[in-house]
């Protein structure tokens, strides 16, 4: 079975089986069916670098729905399945007016996957606004619900990255969100430019989403016109005496504190200055106006993706001395 459109990078691969699943029957049915079998659990597609072929069961999740399970004069508690697209499901947020995903809208993915993650963009991270995730145990078929402090989030991590990983597949998710009073977060320099370029001084929440997605589209590739799967490379988190050391050599380094002896600094700045922004090998390449994104020019394998993706990490230690982490999943 063809993995192409199924996969953001648009990486040619192949499942030996795939199902698609679209009720929470249909999932727990194909699990007990197929309780001897390698699974693999796809959603979106959209933070996966496929280097083989797939030699196991593909269950798509395409689990479709939302409704609202809790509401009072100020929040409304919104619930999803994990099959809705992304994007579209913060359009109906917005559409809403219940604010709290604005600063998330045009990120590439479905529902189901933005707790594996903690998905964030703009200063605003997934779990700002989690209640909890309902979880199917690919062992027991039992759902399982798992609430904030269970799902162990920190920057691009959780619990499903890490001791669960492969353990349960999310089914769905409930967002606690405004109906009044939104937290407008315009903190991140880009978005408040955007504003104050069109004179908007108290923005709405759909003001807030459409400069998002104004920058997502000056910077960000569109899976759909160039194979990519957002950042490739999480932000390192480095110790204040290994910040110290490149900073004073480059006293332009972007940066962001996060605690008295750790330092972020962007991956994209680091891949830049090793040279590797905007160039290209083969098919394969990394993005002209973010380096921190490979992108798939046509016909590149998952191999040579992940060969230039390794390149570049012993590039950027070689120069930096800072070792740069993958942040999709190599498959
Ligand atoms: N930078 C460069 N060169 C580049 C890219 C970035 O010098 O090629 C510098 C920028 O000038 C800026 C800093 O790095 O000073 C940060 O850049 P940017 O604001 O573009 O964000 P980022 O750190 O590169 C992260 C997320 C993005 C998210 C943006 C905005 C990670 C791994 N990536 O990127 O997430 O949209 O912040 O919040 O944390 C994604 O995960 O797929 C993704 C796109």
């Amino acid at each position: 079975y063809p993995l192409k459109n199924h996969n953001t990078f648009g990486i040619e691969a192949f499942a030996d089986e795939f199902v698609s699943v679209n009720s929470v029957n249909e999932l727990k049915e194909v699990l007990q069916e197929n309780s001897g079998k390698q699974k693999f659990i796809l959603g979106g597609g959209s933070n996966m670098l496929l280097t083989q072929n797939i030699h196991s069961l593909v269950i798509h999740v395409n689990l479709k729905g939302k409704e609202v399970v809790f509401e009072d004069d100020n929040h409304v508690h919104l619930k999803a399945m994990a099959g809705e697209n992304w994007h579209e499901f913060v359009l109906y947020t917005i559409q809403h007016n219940y604010g709290g995903l604005e600063n998330l809208s045009l990120i590439p993915g479905n529902v189901g996957t933005t707790p594996i993650q903690n998905i964030g963009a703009y200063g605003t991270e997934i779990k700002d606004t989690f209640v909890s995730c309902e979880a199917m145990d690919i062992a027991t078929q039992q759902i399982k619900i798992f609430t904030k402090e269970e799902c162990e989030f920190a920057y691009r991590e959780s619990i499903f990255k890490n001791s669960l990983k492969n353990k349960y597949i999310i089914v769905s998710v409930t967002y606690r969100l405004t109906k009044k009073d939104h937290k407008i977060n315009t903190a991140y320099g880009d978005i408040m430019a955007q504003l104050t370029e069109k004179n908007i001084i108290t923005p709405s929440i759909k003001d807030v989403s459409d400069a998002v997605i104004n920058i997502r589209q000056s910077k960000l590739p569109d899976p759909k016109e160039l194979g990519n799967s957002g950042s490739f490379f999480k932000n390192p988190i480095i110790s204040k005496e290994a910040f110290d050391l490149v900073y004073h050599k480059h006293p332009e380094m972007p940066h962001y504190i996060i605690s008295e002896t750790e330092v972020k600094v962007p991956a994209g700045w680091l891949i830049e200055q090793s040279g590797f922004k905007g160039k290209r090998f083969g098919d394969a390449g990394i993005h002209s106006r973010q380096a921190l994104v490979l992108v798939n020019y046509g016909n590149a394998t998952g191999q040579e993706l992940l060969d230039l993706s390794l390149k570049i990490q012993e590039t950027v230690y070689n120069n930096f001395g800072i070792r740069i982490e993958a942040e999709v999943n190599i498959i």
